[in-house]
């Protein structure tokens, strides 16, 4: 395990890349597997420790699984009813989306589960879809009355009820889990929220011949339709992961690269627009479809930012690429406004905090708010000794900024990078030189 990452400025990132599954297809792609009818095979399945942890949960649930974190996995799917009760707590380590998740479809089997993580999953608000599942049927406690984990789950099972929801936050998180857990209810569940969150929830679940219906910010889905496991699930690259890539080659003069088989799904492609407003050159080639989800390659050419102001419906469809683009206005000319992100708080860690204090340390000017920031662009950003504060995607986003800084930038604790990105040191190093 790498404990410290260690950057120098790069002549400009280059070549073809090839990078690891998606990491929400992943999460999902191996619960539904789990409760369709018949083995699925999940090729791309990202082997980070989070998306492990959600394989395991489901081992721990009394699936098979061949292949665990490899490319092929097979998954022996045992219905919507064929989970069986686990023996043993159910550990997400890092992961709000497979605890989150996991807990819809727990509350809506009749057996006794209790989901947990590590101490930075252990601090992130429950109570968000706690509420709901209640409302639908769930026994849950937790610490703080349910509100953080440890969650104890005693599920609805048969009694599992319908819900019109409307959830105060855009949260793919909170809409899956509701939806899984309407899954097992009767009649016709509906979620609305106040801005579109990522819907591979909704695409997945298409896939495996289930139909949900969208209009807007709504989505409603009747319950008791079983999944068909009827071919494999191909998961595309993680446009998170792709992300940082992106963000690299607009800072990093010369760059000319072209990342590979993407998932380009328009409520992840917040970032690709925000680049673009800000002046980058980025283009989608060979666009395509797998598993129900849109995929192409994506090549970005080094092209000098400016600041942009980002807020509204765009922050969730960027919501985990906010830290990076912090570096990319770190280094544009002007002050990039950042606005109605403050979920960003409530994340692995506070990254409107976490990103203001280590880019401080590299010379940008930042005010903070409690739901975003100003930063104020430079023509070179200092080397620093930076800290991850726990989280992979601060981790990553500082070893980006390092790219661009003059002089060696250190990221300590940068061990986390594998919960969502294994490899990611060894693919920076191909891509950013010395060539
Ligand atoms: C995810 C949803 C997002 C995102 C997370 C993955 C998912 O969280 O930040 O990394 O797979 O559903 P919220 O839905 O809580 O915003």
């Amino acid at each position: 395990m790498m404990a410290e990452l260690r950057v120098v400025p790069s002549p400009g990132l280059r070549g073809e890349l090839y990078l690891p599954g998606d990491k929400s297809i992943s999460h999902r792609s191996v619960m539904f597997a789990s409760i369709a009818e018949g083995y699925t095979v999940i090729n791309g399945f990202l082997p980070g420790e989070d998306t492990l942890n959600t394989a395991r949960a489901m081992q721990s649930l009394g699936i098979g699984i061949e292949g665990l974190g490899s490319d092929r996995m097979v998954v022996h799917g045992r219905g919507l009813d064929g989970l069986t009760e686990p023996d043993g707590l159910l550990d997400l380590g890092n992961s709000g989306t497979g605890l989150r998740l996991l807990a819809g479809l727990l509350a809506g089997q009749d057996f006794f589960s209790i989901l947990t993580g590590d101490q930075y999953l252990r601090k992130r608000p429950m109570a968000r879809i706690v509420d709901p599942l209640r409302r639908m049927g769930a026994q849950i406690d937790g610490r703080g009355g349910g509100k953080l984990a440890p969650l104890a789950i005693r599920g609805a099972g048969k009694k599992t009820r319908a819900m019109d929801f409307t959830s105060p936050v855009a949260s793919a998180q909170v809409k899956s889990a509701v939806l899984l857990a309407g899954l097992y209810a009767d009649g016709t569940t509906i979620v609305s929220e106040p801005s579109k969150s990522r819907d591979h929830t909704e695409r997945l679940f298409r896939f495996f011949g289930v139909k949900v219906e969208e209009e807007g910010n709504r989505v409603a889905l009747r319950g008791r339709q079983p999944l068909r496991a009827s071919s494999a699930v191909n998961i595309p690259a993680d446009m998170s992961s792709a992300a940082f890539f992106l963000a690299a080659a607009c800072i990093v003069p010369a760059s000319d690269l072209t990342i590979r088989n993407v998932g380009v799904n328009p409520t992840r492609t917040g970032v690709i627009d925000i680049l673009r407003q800000m002046g980058a050159d980025i283009a989608f080639e060979g666009l395509r479809d797998q598993a129900g989800e849109p995929v192409a390659d994506i090549r970005v050419r080094y092209r000098k930012l400016h600041a942009a102001e980002i807020g509204g419906s765009l922050i969730p469809r960027a919501i985990d690429e906010i830290p990076v683009l912090a570096v990319a206005a770190s280094c544009a000319e002007g002050t990039t406004v950042i606005r109605d992100a403050a979920e960003l708080r409530v994340k692995e860690s506070d990254r409107i905090a976490a990103m203001a204090a280590e880019l401080r340390k590299m010379g940008v000017l930042i005010n903070e708010h409690p739901d975003g920031m100003e930063i104020q662009g430079r023509e070179s950003l200092h080397a620093a000794v930076c800290e991850s504060h726990g989280d992979h995607r601060i981790a990553m986003s500082l070893a980006v900024a390092g790219l661009a800084a003059a002089g060696e930038t250190v990221i300590r604790d940068a061990q986390w990078i594998e919960t969502s990105f294994p490899g990611f040191e060894q693919l920076l190093r191909q891509a950013a030189g010395p060539h």
